[in-house]
């Protein structure tokens, strides 16, 4: 990992995940999570806020990148949940099998690499009855952005950590072995339309 992906990556990774319209899709998902939580990919916390204090009792937040778990101290010091973070990548979930009631995804099924078994991962650790709360951005339905996504991609990859612009987030949740039991989708308000089609809603392990 170079000085980019250390000390940059991590401060244009908050302020691009941190705008309102973000903000807006993150508040369609996070509020409906309880129990025990595991956020995916925990960035730099930008969910902390949205999450119902009467509902969740304790948060994990796994996050691989050194550079977004310090990005996310403020976040973590504003909010009245205690992380305990997980310093590994999701593909390799630090949890006994059956501990938590909801895994949080947000804006991160598009940077996981090996999203497959990150996907068995989740399901290895949701309870019976749990579910995956679920918000991210990938293929556009328009021809016009689809093509643009197709040529940005290796160059976004690269600026990005490792996002894809192009992934069907829905076929890859259910490849994963979940069954969705809600989706809307839309373009995020204001921002570029490549990076801004996004799908959230709900999943049960099938
Ligand atoms: C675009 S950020 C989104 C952060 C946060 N989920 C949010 O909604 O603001 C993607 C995050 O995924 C993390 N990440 C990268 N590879 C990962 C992996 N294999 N497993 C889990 N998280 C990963 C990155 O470090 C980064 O914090």
């Amino acid at each position: 990992m170079g000085f980019y992906d250390r000390h940059i990556l991590p401060h244009l990774i908050h302020i691009a995940c941190g705008t309102p319209p973000i903000k807006e899709r993150r508040r369609l998902v996070v509020p409906f999570a309880k129990g025990r939580v595991l956020e995916i990919g925990m960035g730099s916390g930008h969910n902390l806020i949205h999450y119902d204090q009467d509902q969740v009792e304790m948060i994990w937040g796994l996050e691989p990148s050194l550079g977004m778990r310090k990005k996310a101290a403020g976040n973590v010091a504003a909010s009245s949940f205690e992380v305990t973070w997980l310093d590994l990548p999701s593909e390799t979930i630090p949890l006994e099998s059956n501990s938590a009631d909801t895994v949080v995804l947000t804006f991160t099924l598009c940077t996981i690499p090996d999203w497959q078994v990150a996907l068995d991962e989740m399901r290895r650790v949701l309870k019976p009855g749990g579910q995956l709360l679920f918000c991210e951005h990938g293929v556009a339905p328009d021809e016009n952005v689809r093509r643009w996504q197709d040529r940005l991609n290796p160059f976004w990859q690269k600026m990005a950590g490792g996002c894809q612009l192009n992934r069907a987030i829905p076929t890859l949740i259910e490849a994963g072995g979940f069954r969705i039991d809600s989706l809307d989708t839309g373009y995020v308000r204001g921002g570029p339309r490549f990076a801004g089609f996004t799908y959230w809603g709900n999943a049960t392990p099938r």
